[in-house]
């Protein structure tokens, strides 16, 4: 361990509480300005480390989001064992299909994406600090084709029990990926798989995840103002991003293996719909074809969209060739 993670941790278990440079300088046998440098570096990093002159050093409350800070948080056994941290990168999911030999369960995950991808090719805004942004990378031993558009599901699930969690609000779900609160979208899922060629079958499956943490509703581009939040905007609560991945971690966890996907479908598929908040209105169902209202009746139990048209013909949809559109003003 370098001498700055040392100090950090002499910090950390200092939990709170004064600790002096020459403490800290005979425990690491180093001088005492080179424990002031290090002091500096960590600052640098974003730990809000403040110096009581003659007193020493106290490490104050900060949100710093590092492999350091997500591992020591971690409970799992799988999930983000390891985490792969990039202050800035194009994507997260980019990266996760580009790079060979990530291990299943690993956690690749941003403070920036420069290149943010959203569903149907479009952008997602990821900028610097004010979100997390974050791919979960799994191989699974046999997993059937359709059970993919699944793990969206469960994801969505993990991630509002993670952010009632955190906050004590528990927003809800707009079919099939979206994470909502006040009629605002905080969060986006897109899971991507890649095929072997030659055989067929699934190599491997990336769940990206964009959660929108601090932003203001000014902060967003203007396309998108009306429409998004956050969750310091929605609920209140400044929520560590460390403490986010390390929650997600557990929770997605606890449905994908310790609950053991696809068998546990039935229980978070409830769960799942419990949370969508708009079934029983009237929506707009755009496809490639046709665009039509219609009342959201439910889902069955592969995760489809089942919808009454106005002549009373009852559809499923998949998330595939199908948008849906609210009428946000509703839900304000
Ligand atoms: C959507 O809302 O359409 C899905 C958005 C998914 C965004 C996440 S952020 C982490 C991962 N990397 C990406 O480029 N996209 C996903």
């Amino acid at each position: 361990m370098t001498t700055k993670m040392r100090i950090l941790q002499l910090l950390q278990q200092a939990d709170g509480k004064l600790i002096s440079g020459g403490e800290i300088a005979e425990q690491l046998s180093i001088s005492r300005t080179a424990v002031w440098k290090q002091i500096s570096a960590l600052q640098q990093e974003g730990y809000r480390i403040t110096a009581e002159q003659g007193k020493g050093y106290l490490l104050e409350k900060s949100d710093v989001l590092s492999a350091y800070e997500v591992e020591r948080r971690l409970t799992t056994h799988t999930i983000g064992h390891p985490i792969h941290y990039f202050p800035s990168i194009d994507s997260t999911n980019l990266y996760a299909k580009r790079t060979p030999g990530l291990e299943n369960g690993s956690i690749v995950v941003a403070s920036q994406q420069t290149d943010g991808i959203g569903r149907l090719s479009r952008k997602f805004y990821s900028p610097e600090k004010m979100g997390v942004y974050l791919s979960i990378v799994l191989h699974p031993e046999q997993i059937a084709f359709s059970d993919v558009s699944t793990i969206t599901l469960l994801t969505a699930v993990a991630m509002i029990d993670t952010i009632e969690q955190l906050t004590g609000v528990r927003p809800g779900i707009k079919w099939t990926n979206d994470i909502y609160l006040h009629g605002r979208k905080l969060c986006g899922i897109l899971t991507e798989a890649t095929i072997e060629g030659e055989s067929g079958m699934i190599r491997s499956i990336i769940v990206g995840i964009g959660l929108n943490l601090y932003q203001q509703y000014t902060d967003f581009e203007p396309e998108i103002r009306d429409i998004a939040g956050s969750v310091l905007s929605e609920t209140g609560v400044r929520v560590n991003p460390a403490d986010y991945v390390a929650k997600l971690a557990e929770n997605f966890e606890k449905y994908y293996l310790d609950q053991h996907f696809p068998e546990n479908k039935h229980s978070f598929l409830k769960r799942y719909k419990e949370a969508l908040f708009f079934l029983g209105q009237t929506v707009t169902v755009s496809s490639v074809r046709e665009e039509y209202s219609a009342v959201a009746e439910g889902i069955n139990e592969n995760g489809e969209l089942i919808v009454r048209r106005e002549d009373g013909r009852m559809e499923t949809l998949n998330s595939g060739e199908i948008r849906l559109k609210l009428n946000l003003k509703d839900y304000r």
